[in-house]
C-alpha cells in the first residue's frame, strides 16, 4: 500500500536503520523498485525528479507508482525528489504523492526558511511529510573551486534552526555526496554529519549516494541518515544489461527481450542496496 514517509521514517528511527529512496522514470524502473522490496521485505520510497516528471508526466508516475503499491504489501512512499516551489508541491499532493521535498537550497537561508515552512504548513494537515535540503548538494559535473568546496556543505548551527523554525520531518544534508557519476571516490565529512543530527535529533538524508561505498553509506547511516536516495547506480546497471543485449542479438525487434532483462539488472543493484541500508526484511 502507499503510505506517507513519516510512517516509514519513525520505523527506521526505531530501528537505526535507513529507507533506500530509488527514482524512477518509467515503468521497468518502478517494477524493479516494488519487485526488489518484495524479494527483500522491505519498506521502500519510489520518487521521482524534475527530470522524471518532464520525461514521463506527473499523472504516468502517480498511476505506475499507485499499480505498484496496491499489487503489493510492502510500504511504498510515493516522493516528490527536490521540488521547487509551492505551487510544484500544491500540485504533486493533489494528485496523490504521499511526501514531498522541497529544495530551497539554492536560496538564503531565510528564503529557504520561509519556503519551506509555507510547504510544512500545507502539507502537515494532509498527513504528508516534507524534506527539506540546508546547504547545496552539487551534481558531479558542476565544477566548483576545492577552496569554496567546503562552504557548499551544511553548518550544523543553521541546520538546528532550519529545523526548529520549519518543523521539517527530515533534512538532507551536504557532506561531500553528489549527483551523478563520481570522478574518484567520494569523501564524507563524518564528524560533520554527526553534529547536523546531535543538533537536529531528525532523520537525516543522503543525496547523491550512488557510487559511494557500502561502507561509507553504513557509517553515514549509524550517524543518523534515515533516507538514501539513488538514482545513477539503477540508471547504469540498467542500461549496461540494454547495451549487453542489444549487442548480443543486433537483430532483436521486441523491445521486452531487451527491457525485460535489464528491469532485472536494476532489481538486484536495488535488493543489494536494501541490504546494505538495513531496511531488508524490516517490512
Ligand atoms: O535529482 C537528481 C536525480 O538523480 C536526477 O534528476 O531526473 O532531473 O536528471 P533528473
Ligand atoms: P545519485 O544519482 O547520485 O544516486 O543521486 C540521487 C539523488 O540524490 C536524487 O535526489
Ligand atoms: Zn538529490
Ligand atoms: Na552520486
Amino acid at each position: 500500500p502507499l503510505v506517507s514517509l513519516r510512517e516509514v521514517l519513525k520505523k527506521a528511527e526505531e530501528g537505526s536503520y535507513a529507507v533506500g529512496a530509488f527514482n524512477c522514470n518509467n515503468m521497468e524502473i518502478v517494477q524493479a523498485i516494488v519487485e526488489a522490496a518484495e524479494a527483500e521485505k522491505a519498506p521502500v520510497i519510489i520518487q521521482a525528479s524534475q527530470g522524471a516528471l518532464k520525461y514521463a508526466g506527473l499523472n504516468y508516475i502517480v498511476s505506475l507508482v499507485r499499480a505498484a503499491a496496491e499489487s503489493t504489501r510492502v510500504p511504498v512512499v510515493l516522493h516528490l525528489d527536490h521540488g521547487t516551489d509551492r505551487e510544484q508541491v500544491l500540485k504533486a499532493l493533489r494528485a496523490g504523492f504521499t511526501s514531498v521535498m522541497l529544495d530551497g537550497s539554492k536560496f538564503p537561508l531565510e528564503e529557504n526558511i520561509a519556503i519551506t515552512r509555507q510547504v510544512v504548513e500545507i502539507a502537515r494537515p494532509m498527513g504528508v511529510s516534507v524534506e527539506g535540503e540546508l546547504g547545496r548538494i552539487m551534481g558531479t559535473e558542476d565544477h566548483i573551486q576545492v577552496s569554496s568546496y567546503e562552504a557548499t556543505f551544511t553548518d550544523p548551527e543553521e541546520a538546528q534552526r532550519f529545523v526548529r523554525e520549519t518543523g521539517v520531518d527530515a533534512l538532507a544534508v551536504a557532506v561531500g555526496t553528489a549527483h551523478g557519476v563520481y570522478k574518484g571516490e567520494p569523501r564524507l565529512d563524518f564528524e560533520r554529519l554527526k553534529k547536523i543530527r546531535e543538533r537536529t535529533q531528525i532523520p537525516l538524508v543522503l543525496h547523491g549516494s550512488s557510487g559511494v561505498p557500502d561502507e561509507a553509506l553504513r557509517q553515514a547511516i549509524s550517524l543518523g541518515v534515515r533516507k538514501v536516495n539513488i538514482d545513477t547506480d539503477i540508471r547504469i546497471a540498467f542500461l549496461k544489461k540494454v547495451r549487453e543485449e542489444l549487442s548480443s542479438r543486433p537483430e532483436e525487434i521486441d523491445p521486452r527481450k531487451i527491457l525485460g532483462p535489464a528491469r532485472e539488472a536494476a532489481r538486484e543493484v536495488i535488493r543489494h542496496k536494501m541490504r546494505v541500508f538495513g531496511c531488508a526484511g524490516k517490512a
